[in-house]
């Protein structure tokens, strides 16, 4: 016989439970009466007044409705820890499903009398049991709504957030009408994950919102894998796709040429300034002062991170004859041999470097790579190109630089802050980011809205690479048998 106190342990590792202090778990565990069932043995049946909720102790209950020929139809299994027939709770009400033991089974009960004083003698748990209620109903909804989408269309549903026409258009282009493809301009936030109801998988971008709150719905709802059609995964919280069971695939190469070429266009741009000449010109004015700019041959070039966009950005830039220097955690004597980069330590590169041109992803390690101490080690006048994650570059830092001509150019495809503000049209409003707004006021400063990537290859390749993600998942394939699954870390032991 368990004492009050260990039946109390076990009540707090119920999640509808769990906040409940020790006292009001202790008075409802000495109101709980156990119970044994035999293999098979009905606990309750459907369409029979109840009066008494259940707490599965040890073992497994089938949950079973009475299909159209009267015969039993399992919904769902419980296990220890699940609640059932709570409504009985709030007084007599029909069974709407039949309880039935799979094997030996313990159960406490708790009968709605006792449950009725304890609720008059511990509100907190009126408050429990009424969150708990909250969430069954929510999830019992998103049920009925996945079941009546699947009815309708059997193939495999895939919701697309964060869309816009060019990726709708190549997306139905490519899918040649395998999946079920949903396309919704809004991004994936809490807000509107519940548009995901009746999907097999979500397709996401990079501002989608992939935290640990957001995944714990798309689990409820039945959504089993994140197809993410960008190759950075910096936005998911990938521990919480491991509890919840998740996949997770993105787009590792989609095109490492569109954006090393975006990259060198921003450089161009910015050393030959045509981007100015062009609104003098469109104005008449066909001065050329203030527009002269350098040579790229023979200057030093810095390139951080070599890998796939980065060595494309080192072979274009070795075209125009620049003095290539590189730094990466994994230095490459391969491409040495083939571009006769030199690869230095961080240190050296940004004191030598005439561009330094950020290639590397967002990690917890690269997070503000660029911050005010490696800009104070730059050559005076130095070019910063960032194609790669605003978050590398500490922007406050960056306008320091750029106020003391330090920075003598910067060339941003994303920003740190830019998630409210890129890939939608703002024109009509007043811009609040004052970093942002800083920034737009340098005419040696030029910003793109994280369009690097955005050439017809790339889109073609993104939309190809993310249908067969999808379609690995749908064959059954799980973990490493995902070619292009983003690894999560192992689940801790509960
Ligand atoms: P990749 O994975 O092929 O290469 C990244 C390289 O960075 C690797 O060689 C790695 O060793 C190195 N690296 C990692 N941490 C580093 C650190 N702390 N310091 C120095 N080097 C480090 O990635 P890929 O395809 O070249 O893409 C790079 C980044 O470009 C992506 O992570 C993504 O954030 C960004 N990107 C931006 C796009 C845009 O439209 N603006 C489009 C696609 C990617």
């Amino acid at each position: 016989m368990n004492s009050l106190a260990t039946l109390a342990d076990q009540l707090r590792r119920n999640p509808a439970l769990q906040e409940l202090e020790e006292g009001t778990l202790r008075a409802l565990a000495a109101r709980l009466e156990a119970v044994a069932f035999a293999p098979g043995e009905v606990i309750c049946r459907e369409g029979e007044v109840g009066d008494r909720m259940f707490l599965i102790a040890a073992g497994e209950v089938s949950v079973l409705k009475t299909g159209e020929r009267g015969e039993f139809v399992e919904i769902t299994v419980l296990r220890a820890g699940d609640l059932a027939g709570e409504l009985s709770l709030i007084g007599p009400t029909v069974r709407s499903a039949t309880l039935r033991a799979r094997g030996e089974a313990q159960l406490w009960v708790l009968s709605h009398e006792a449950c009725h004083r304890l609720l008059a003698e511990h509100p907190p748990l009126a408050r429990a049991l009424l969150a708990h209620l909250g969430r069954h109903l929510r999830r019992e909804t998103s049920t009925v709504a996945r079941l009546l989408a699947q009815d309708a269309d059997r193939r495999f549903k895939v919701v697309c957030f964060d869309t816009k026409p060019y990726i709708e258009a190549v997306f139905r282009e490519r899918n040649h009408e395998h999946f079920s493809l949903r396309f919704i301009e809004a991004r994936l936030t809490l807000e509107t994950v519940s548009l995901a109801a009746g999907a097999n998988g979500v397709c996401a971008f990079v501002n989608d919102t992939l935290d640990a709150s957001v995944l714990e719905e798309l689990s409820e709802l039945g959504v089993g894998i994140v197809a993410l059609r960008c190759v950075g995964y910096d936005n998911v919280d990938l521990a919480a796709c491991a509890r919840h069971g998740l996949a997770v695939t993105r787009v590792p190469t989609y095109s490492p040429h569109a954006v090393a070429e975006h990259a060198v266009a921003l450089m161009l741009t910015l050393n030959r300034r045509t981007h100015r000449a062009h609104n003098r010109v469109r104005e008449g004015n066909f001065s050329l002062s203030g527009l002269v700019g350098f040579d790229l041959y023979q200057k030093t070039a810095g390139i951080i991170g070599t890998g796939q966009i980065g060595q494309c950005t080192l072979r274009i830039l070795a075209g125009f004859g620049c003095r290539l220097l590189a730094y990466d955690l994994y230095p490459n004597p391969a491409l040495t041999a083939e571009t006769g980069v030199q690869f230095v330590p961080l240190p050296d590169l940004l004191a030598r470097a005439d561009i330094v041109s950020v290639h590397a992803p967002l990690t917890p390690q690269s997070r503000h790579l660029i911050n005010a101490a490696a800009i104070q080690q730059m050559k005076p006048g130095v070019m910063l190109i960032n194609t790669s994650r605003g978050a590398l570059i500490d922007t406050a830092a960056l306008l320091e630089g750029l106020k003391s001509g330090r920075i003598g150019y910067a060339g941003l495809d994303v920003y740190e802050g830019e998630r409210p503000y890129f890939f939608e049209d703002h024109s009509d409003r007043p811009l609040a980011d004052d970093l942002l707004a800083r920034l737009t006021t340098f005419n040696n400063v030029l910003i793109t809205g994280h369009q690097a990537f955005l050439t017809r290859e790339a889109l073609r390749n993104i939309a190809d690479t993310t249908l067969a993600n999808l379609r690995e998942f749908e064959a059954g394939r799980r973990g490493a048998a995902l070619t292009h699954r983003v690894p999560l870390p192992s689940t801790p032991h509960p």
